[in-house]
């Protein structure tokens, strides 16, 4: 319907189509493929990137003469195929050694490993031309409150991002680290649950500079938040470096959908904020369009191409619906009805002080509260507009 282009900046994990759909309660359902393979296969369908976890290309354990001959061969194919490797990640979860966190571990010798697995990391998403480097601690947390003193654990996650951060300077890579937060799974909780927690944290690190946010609709999703509202206040914050597209239905597992087939409103702002930025102006994302989804254990490699697909045509559908909603007169007149435009305006006037507002009789004293609570907002009308772009 909708046919990508490397111009729309669409990348996927190498884990996402590579995922052989072993779960919980079963043996994989696809025979796995050659790394390479997943990627020629996604650069066919339009995809401009993608991304990997050190595990994903390389075998854990693999030695040195292994590992480089399987990179060059990897990084042969995708410039072959014309790919990015925007991002490189991780795998601090899989191998049991990080069954209590790698950078959280209660075991010393664990967080110093853990540590040593990311430097390597480091310099491979470096030496490959990566701008981003994300850091989902999945297994950072706990089953039980008493089992993890969470005061030292997040003086040790700030400790380790620290120092990955101040390597990537010392070493004067062009490389960004992004905190990718999630409330729970595989952990009974995990560190950094949300998009505010992981702001929070930052503003407490030494090299808070070069860190930022990799927030995934699901997860917030998972915790019954806004996916939007948080991609918003990272921007906000100038700590948008990366996303994490998926669907997600409801508080419950990481269902890691296609993008869209969650929440279907909820994904159409979603792109409306990526693509159009906020009504009233401000910082704009323009990295990568990465996905992070499941195909579905029922799906053969002809529905993994489907999935694969169906998420980038459905982002460029609900594209071009925010598109002419913005567009759309009447939607611009309800913007200004509802106000959404006067928000940009700031409350106390240029230079006024707050000895200035209290005096201002008509702010207070003479403000009419009830008059102003007949106001009408309209935001239903307006949120009817939207709905009627996206399924009219
Ligand atoms: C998950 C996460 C992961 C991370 C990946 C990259 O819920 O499993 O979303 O897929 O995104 O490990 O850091
Ligand atoms: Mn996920
Ligand atoms: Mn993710």
């Amino acid at each position: 319907m909708v046919t990508p282009t490397p111009d729309d900046k669409f990348s996927f994990g190498l884990w996402t189509v590579g995922w052989t759909a072993r779960d919980q309660f079963g043996e994989a359902s696809r025979p796995a493929l050659d790394p390479r393979e997943y990627a020629t296969k996604l650069a066919e369908l339009g995809a401009w990137g993608v991304t990997f976890h050190d595990d994903d290309v390389v075998p854990f354990g693999s030695d040195e003469a292994t590992r480089t001959k399987i990179l060059t061969d990897f990084k042969k194919a995708t410039d072959d195929a014309g790919l990015v490797i925007e991002m490189v990640t991780t795998n601090t979860f899989s191998h049991p050694v990080f069954k209590d966190g790698a950078f959280t571990a209660n075991d010393r010798s664990v967080r110093r490993f853990g540590l040593r697995k990311v430097l390597r990391n480091v310099d491979l998403a470096a030496e490959l031309g990566a701008s981003t480097f994300v850091m989902w601690g999945g297994r950072e947390g706990s089953e039980y409150d008493g089992v993890k003193d969470v005061n030292a654990a997040l003086d040790r996650y700030r400790e380790g991002i620290d120092t990955v951060a101040a390597y990537i300077k010392e070493k004067g890579y062009d490389l960004k680290i992004a905190l990718e937060p999630k409330p729970n799974e595989p952990r009974g909780d995990i560190l950094l649950p949300t998009v505010g927690h992981a702001l929070g944290f930052i503003a407490e690190l030494e090299n808070g500079d070069i860190v930022g946010l990799n927030p995934e609709t699901g997860h917030e999703q998972m915790a019954g938040l806004n996916y939007t509202h948080g991609l918003a206040q990272a921007l906000w914050a100038g700590k948008l470096f990366h996303i994490d597209l998926n669907g997600q239905r409801s508080i419950k597992y990481d269902q890691d959908l296609v993008f869209g087939h969650g929440d279907l409103l909820s994904a159409f702002f979603t792109v409306d904020l990526l693509e159009n930025g906020f009504p009233g102006g401000g910082p704009r994302y323009d990295g990568p369009r990465h996905f992070d989804y499941k195909p579905s254990r029922t799906e053969g490699y002809e529905g993994v191409w489907d999935s694969a697909r169906a998420n980038m045509e459905t982002y460029l559908l609900l594209a071009a619906k925010a598109q002419a909603y913005r567009a759309d007169p009447e939607v611009q007149q309800a913007f200004a009805d509802c106000g959404v435009l006067e928000l940009s305006e700031p409350t106390l006037a240029e230079g006024e002080t707050v000895a200035d507002l209290l005096a201002d009789r008509s702010a207070f004293e003479d403000f009419d509260a009830d008059a102003a609570s007949e106001r009408n907002y309209g935001f239903v009308r307006l949120n009817q507009l939207a709905l009627r772009h996206l399924i009219g």
